[in-house]
């Protein structure tokens, strides 16, 4: 590439997170409320041929590796199979991934393969029918499972599958869910809730730690930290479990933060550079690109938000706010 995206605290971003739309058809209540929230409207979405752009200027000009391609839910998005096709045509080539909640997966998962998509984490919380309805909102629960058992099949792998567990509802499942993963061959990982939830009812003594979740699972298996080279800039930190092969991960980034690693840079679905997911600031890259300006341009901008960023997400310090745009416009 021509140059990096690197900020002042000596961080190259190699990794980017493309938002695709910010709908869901999921209501998670530690993410939005049942009535859902105020969309984005179409035209200020970055079209295809614009994301398409973006991403080809990330990876030839700036040295962005890996794409991800994020929500609300990305499955939504019409041309996502276009898109990755189009990606993968870039040279070199990203490793491309898709975060999305499984819905609609089973339909798409072969031809996302076909069109050049590596791999994809799949959003599960529980493996309770009625758990998973009161924490969704959504009778969709076997809709996931046959998702998974999609991407599995038709290769895209390893599959992760995402965790969040909430005080009343999954919080007692951590065992089963990794005994289930173990079985099934899919890599689990545990997140800590964050502070992003559009309804703002995250607080601290109603979240489930890092620390809870690794002595629940002690109660039933062997687990032995991985070294810190392994992990390198990812946010789970993994244990083997019972001597291995499979591991389980703890995406820890309240109470373990692992921002002085951290690779990511992102693009909303309209087109706003987030250098972090609880930024205060983003820049304006869909202006610029339909004001007409050039490759060199988009991504001279692109490199000064990177500049900004910040040294992390801070959400122990005393002036922390969360960001006003929730998750699902973010892109978790
Ligand atoms: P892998 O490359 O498969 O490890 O992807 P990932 O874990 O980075 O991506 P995924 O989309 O599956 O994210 C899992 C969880 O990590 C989500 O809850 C994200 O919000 C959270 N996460 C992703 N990126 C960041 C980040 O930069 N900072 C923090 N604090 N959390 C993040
Ligand atoms: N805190 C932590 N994880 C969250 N997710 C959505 N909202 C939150 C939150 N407030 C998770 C989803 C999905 C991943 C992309 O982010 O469950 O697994
Ligand atoms: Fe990176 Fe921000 Fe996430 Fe920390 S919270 S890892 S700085 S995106």
């Amino acid at each position: 590439a021509a140059s990096m995206l690197l900020d002042t605290y000596g961080r190259v971003a190699t990794d980017l997170r493309v938002s695709l739309t910010d709908r869901c058809n999921l209501r998670c209540t530690y993410c939005m409320p049942e009535e859902g929230l105020q969309w984005l409207a179409k035209p200020d979405l970055l079209t295809d041929d614009e994301i398409v752009r973006l991403v080809r200027i990330a990876v030839t000009e700036l040295g962005i590796e890996e794409v991800r391609f994020t929500g609300g839910e990305p499955l939504l998005r019409p041309g996502l199979v276009g898109i990755v096709e189009r990606c993968a045509a870039l040279e070199p080539r990203p490793q491309m991934s898709l975060t999305t909640n499984g819905i609609g997966l089973e339909r798409t998962a072969t031809a996302l393969r076909e069109a050049g998509l590596d791999r994809v984490n799949v959003s599960l919380d529980t493996l309770r029918p009625d758990v998973f309805q009161r924490m969704t909102r959504r009778k969709r629960h076997g809709d996931v499972l046959r998702g998974l058992e999609a991407a599995r099949s038709t290769g895209l792998t390893p599959v992760k599958v995402n965790a969040v567990l909430m005080p009343g509802l999954n919080a007692d499942e951590a065992p089963d869910l990794l005994a289930w993963a173990v079985e099934e061959g899919y890599e689990l990982r545990f997140i800590e809730q964050m502070p992003l939830d559009a309804q703002h009812g995250w607080h601290r003594e109603g979240m489930v730690t890092a620390g809870d979740i690794l002595e629940s699972l002690r109660t039933r298996f062997t687990l032995t930290a991985e070294g810190e080279e392994e992990r390198g800039s990812a946010p789970a930190e993994r244990w083997v479990v019972d001597g291995g092969p499979h591991t389980v991960g703890v995406i820890a980034s309240v109470t373990r933060p692992f921002c002085h690693a951290c690779d990511r840079t992102r693009l909303t679905a309209d087109g706003q550079v987030r250098t972090c997911l609880f930024a205060s600031e983003e820049s304006d890259l869909r202006g610029a690109l339909r004001a007409g300006a050039a490759d060199e341009e988009i991504a001279r901008l692109w490199k000064l938000a990177m500049w900004g960023k910040k040294a992390g997400a801070g959400i122990d310090d005393p002036s922390f706010v969360q960001p006003s745009r929730p998750m699902s416009a973010i892109g978790g």
